[in-house]
């Protein structure tokens, strides 16, 4: 027997309302605060992320599905929203437009990491990006739309990290300082952080080995290096936090796992959903635009594992609206009374109701059991003696009373019945 890849997941038609409420909220919530959506490829040139993620990063370096086309061209499958969205704002001139240009996207995202819970090699990703402006609101309003897609979810107990990693100005000075307190503790680092010392120190500051952990704490830390400029930025976006009453931790060990990130940087933690306790992050990437070629361009944005959220929910028993069982279920006996039916379900459908037809050679009794157990309210019933009398039987599932009804109103009387809201009994 097959099995779905390893890291890879099936959305069976129950989990579905999970997904269906993600998109609506995140939807009705660009809405409010003017995001447009937009998709993008789902392979890009595998050039395109290593320029726009950076090599040293473990996406780049270890994660990509990366491979060569009929043409020869080396393609790789979106390990991240970022990159794919600002080369597509660079090639469609859309600096011309109003800025920032909002957008949204929700869809795939390919990594290859080592499964485990919450951790997938191909996982969905809502994602949203504000680019072309610098400006610090815009930071804080990446952050509120975040929080208010878990609040509107229905989460509680959600914690925003947030930090600076500063810019081209400051960040290096800091990195160098880094590095050389580093090279004094080089024997009590773990094997990893030795790598990462020669490849991407920043990422030193996130290793989770515990002999790392002292190391780190004594550190020095960005926001003693940071530029008057990246100061003011990283002040201002707290200001507005503040203001907006969203509660955050600083963290001057956040650094992210991707290169382009520049300034604000920030991850939304929870507990319950494996090793990994991000649910969402994102930051500014200021260089970016840069990185693949462009014009100096500002972007900030933000995207959250909807796995993840649908894990949270499900621990947190968040309430998800399911899809209505159609109202009308056609039982039939005969070659005669299923033809009947045949035109009958499709007669209600065309007008907009949810009519079932049960199939096969059941028995009628089986086929009322059947709409008991998936909630039809009505069952219409078309036996051999309500063929030769040219009515249908009527059930009513709810209350049990069983009426007669003429074939020849029926699509119009239940139609009209099922239409106007019903006083249930539960
Ligand atoms: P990221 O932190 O790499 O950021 O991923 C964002 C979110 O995707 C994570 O917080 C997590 O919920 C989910 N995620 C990542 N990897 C996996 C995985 N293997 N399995 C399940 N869920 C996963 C970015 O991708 C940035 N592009 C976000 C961003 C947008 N920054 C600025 N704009």
């Amino acid at each position: 027997m097959f099995q779905a890849p390893r890291g890879t997941q099936d959305v069976l038609p129950e989990d579905q309302p999970y997904l269906a409420a993600i998109e609506a909220t995140i939807r009705r919530l660009s809405d409010l605060y003017g995001y447009r959506r937009m998709d993008t490829p789902i392979f890009e040139s595998t050039s395109l992320y290593v320029r726009g993620i950076g090599e040293g990063t473990d996406v780049v370096d270890k994660e990509m599905y990366s491979f060569e086309d009929k043409g020869g061209d080396s393609l790789t499958l979106r390990p991240e929203y970022t990159a794919g969205i600002m080369r597509a704002y660079l090639e469609h001139g859309m600096h011309t437009r109003p800025q920032p240009v909002k957008v949204y996207s929700i869809g795939p995202i390919f990594r290859y990491e080592r499964p485990q819970a919450g951790r997938f090699r191909q996982h969905t990703q809502v994602n949203v990006e504000a680019i072309g402006e610098a400006d610090p609101a815009l930071d804080a309003e990446v952050m509120a739309l975040a929080a208010q897609l878990y609040r509107s979810l229905g989460f509680q107990g959600l914690s925003f990290q947030v930090n600076s990693i500063g810019c081209p100005v400051c960040r290096p000075g800091y990195v160098h300082g880094l590095v050389e307190y580093y090279e004094q503790h080089r024997q009590a680092i773990c094997p990893d952080c030795q790598r990462r010392l020669a490849r991407n120190p920043l990422r030193l500051l996130d290793c989770k080995e515990d002999r790392c952990q002292p190391v780190i704490e004594a550190a020095p830390r960005m926001e003693e290096a940071l530029c008057p400029a990246c100061s003011r930025h990283f002040a201002l976006v707290l200001s507005y936090l503040d203001r907006l009453g969203l509660s955050y931790v600083l963290n001057h060990r956040l650094v992210r796992g991707l290169d382009y990130y520049t300034r604000t940087v920030f991850e939304v933690w929870a507990g319950g959903i494996g090793a990994q306790n991000a649910v969402g992050g994102g930051g500014r990437y200021d260089g970016l635009a840069e990185a693949l070629g462009g014009p100096a361009t500002p972007g900030v944005g933000f995207a959250s594992g909807v796995e993840r959220i649908v894990m949270l929910m499900r621990q947190q028993n968040l309430p998800v609206a399911t899809p209505p069982e159609p109202p009308i279920l056609v039982a039939t006996q005969g070659d005669e009374a299923k033809a009947v039916g045949v035109s009958l379900v499709s007669a209600w459908r065309e007008q907009g109701v949810g009519a079932l037809l049960a199939f096969g050679e059941r028995s009628l009794r089986a086929q009322l059991r059947q709409a008991n157990r998936a909630g039809n309210r009505y069952v219409v019933i078309i036996g051999a003696e309500e063929l030769a009398n040219g009515v249908v039987a009527v059930r009513d599932m709810a209350s049990g009373e069983q009426e007669s009804v003429p074939l020849a109103g029926v699509v119009e009387a239940l139609g009209a019945r099922v239409r106007t809201p019903q006083e249930t009994d539960d």
